[in-house]
């Protein structure tokens, strides 16, 4: 894959880091899998809560008692593998992950309580914490092979990230480094499948039917390290709940007043929250929006939480844009950078406001990516995947939305996608040239369409929403913040084509778009129009005068 993306061979040293990684993924793969050249989003999502049933995170109080909570575990069962982690507080946590479901139950059930205390009301939990005792202790070694220390899953060391980029052999190589070294990792998103699997647990004897799934960046592949999660909470009946051929039948309460049911139930799940859920935080509840949402902040995970009730269509949409993201080795990457790109300029901002956000950053990237230039395109319209899904991809979400389209990538004919194979290096500047010459003013993107489509109204951005098509995934956009995103397209171009003659002064490649300091220019050579953001073109070219002059020449022509 990467040399596919970065277009030239690995040196040893590279070859031997990423085969044993690649080693390390079929490992996890059945062997009959190994022919099927894609997972289904439904598949990867399962082994991920079977997983996360399989597993407890434990806080201990040094590395010194790394061994012994092994050894004391071992005891009860036998342990497939243990994480080391320390949140922002300093705090040591092992994630422990057993053999079967039934021994991680055993474990819980053999845990006590903290002390007596008519104050504390004793819960079952899969956060636990390790006792420590005085005295002489037995002595284990956790074998090598079980312990994965993990630096950090939460936050990136930026200074070793730049040096790192900065060091790389071209643009199409540190695209792919900044994917590789950003994205979340496997502990973020194990620990992600944690807290998700914390409240479905502590619920679960008020609700028989609740399910409580990871969706957003946790889940689609876009998401990178320290990404919120988003949650949503799901009371679906199944056909075995509801066999009428079974005589006794639960007494059940039905929700009486005039407010919808569901407000009142997010209401006791903000209580529950606050009163039940060891490691839930700065509960805030939000429950007059269109979709009502509990926030929280998870303590011992480090993790922001976004709970909302029976939002299916979210999961869809996390969904269709993992399959994006798996059917071709260059989108997550491409994303990656275009979205650090977005927060570096500003033009994505973590509070709610006026201007465009990661999501419907994401739609632009895919869009892009299935322009259909001289060379075809790199991905399929959402049209594509709608025309092969068979019986077994229909999904219905809440409103009856139609949220059906092929699910088994394996299944997509060769010939509607990848015939693009241009590098990172020239696909991001293409996605920067094909948007600083896009007619805002008329058109809406539209991933389902692949194409684009007259706009319906005069919003300044128009992104069709691909699961409810009368929608705009980016109608908050104020007009500014769409100037905004046109000049910024367009200094990035600029800046990306001056740069790419192979030199490498500071700033090289893809650091002049995504480090801050290059920002902060004096020069305002690039301001158009009443942007905030001042850029320093000679700073970034360490006065090179011909890359210079080639970004005055080309501005001037346009
Ligand atoms: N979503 C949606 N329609 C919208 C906005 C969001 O369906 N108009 C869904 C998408 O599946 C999106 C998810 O809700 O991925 C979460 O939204 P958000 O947290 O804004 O985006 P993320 O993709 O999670 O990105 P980030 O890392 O910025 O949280
Ligand atoms: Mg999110």
């Amino acid at each position: 894959q990467s040399i596919i993306n970065t277009g030239k061979p690995y040196s040893l040293r590279q070859i031997i880091s990423k085969s044993t990684r690649i080693c390390k993924c079929f490992s996890k793969r059945k062997f009959s899998d190994i022919s099927r050249k894609f997972l289904s989003f439904d598949e990867v999502a399962a082994q991920r809560r079977a997983e996360a049933k399989r597993s407890l995170v434990v806080q201990v109080n040094s590395e010194a008692s790394f061994n012994e909570l092994y050894g004391y575990c071992s005891k009860y069962a036998s342990v497939n593998g243990i994480h080391h982690y320390k949140n922002s507080g300093d705090e040591h946590f092992m994630l422990i992950e057993f053999k079967t479901e039934e021994e991680s139950k055993n474990v819980i059930h053999s845990c006590s309580s903290h002390q007596k205390d008519v104050d504390v009301m004793a819960l079952h939990s899969p956060f636990l914490w390790f006792r420590a005792v005085s005295g002489k202790k037995e002595a284990f070694q956790i074998p090598k092979s079980q312990l994965m220390t993990t630096k950090g899953c939460n936050s990136i060391d930026e200074d070793n990230l730049i040096e790192e980029l900065a060091n790389c052999e071209d643009v199409s190589e540190q695209i792919q480094q900044m994917h590789d070294r950003t994205a979340l990792n496997d502990l973020g998103v194990r620990l992600r499948y944690m807290v998700a699997r914390q409240i479905e647990r502590i619920f679960e004897s008020l609700y028989a039917n609740i399910v409580v799934r990871p969706f957003g960046s946790s889940v689609n592949g876009f998401g990178k390290m320290g990404c919120d999660l988003d949650l949503v909470l799901t009371n679906i009946l199944n056909e075995e709940m509801c066999d009428s051929s079974k005589r006794l039948v639960y007494q059940e309460k039905k929700c009486e007043g005039g407010r919808s049911p569901w407000q009142r139930h997010m209401e006791l799940v903000g209580e529950l929250l606050e009163l039940r859920v060891p490691g839930a935080t700065r509960v805030q509840r939000i429950l007059h929006a269109r979709v009502p949402i509990v926030k929280y902040a998870h303590e011992f995970t480090d993790v922001d939480c976004d709970l909302c009730y029976n939002n299916m269509s979210g999961v869809y949409m996390s969904e269709l844009l993992w399959l994006y993201g798996s059917l071709d080795p260059r989108v997550r990457p491409l994303t990656f950078v275009v979205r650090r790109w977005a927060q570096t300029v500003g033009l994505t901002n973590q509070h709610p406001g006026r201007w465009i956000t990661n999501f419907p950053l994401t739609l632009m990237v895919l869009f892009f990516l299935q322009q259909k230039g001289k060379d075809g395109c790199v991905l399929p319209s959402l049209k594509t995947l709608v025309q092969y899904a068979g019986k077994e991809d229909i999904r219905l979400a809440e409103e009856n939305l139609n949220c059906t389209f092929l699910r088994d990538m394996n299944k997509l004919p060769t010939d509607t996608y990848g015939q693009n194979k241009a590098n990172l290096e020239t696909l991001l500047l293409q996605f920067f040239e094909f948007y600083a010459q896009f007619d805002f003013h008329d058109k809406a993107i539209s991933i389902n369409e692949g194409v684009a489509i007259r706009k319906p109204n005069t919003l300044p951005l128009y992104i069709v929403n691909p699961l409810e098509q009368a929608l705009n995934v980016s109608r908050n956009v104020s007009y500014e913040e769409c100037e905004r995103l046109k000049l910024e397209v367009r200094n990035a171009a600029w800046l990306l084509d001056a740069g790419l003659d192979g030199k490498k002064t500071d700033g090289w490649g893809i650091l002049g778009l995504i480090e801050r300091k290059s920002t902060r220019g004096l020069k305002n050579l690039l301001k158009v129009g009443n942007s905030h953001r001042l850029v320093s073109v000679k700073d970034l070219f360490n006065n090179d005068d011909d890359k210079i002059e080639k970004v005055k020449a080309k501005r001037d022509s346009e």
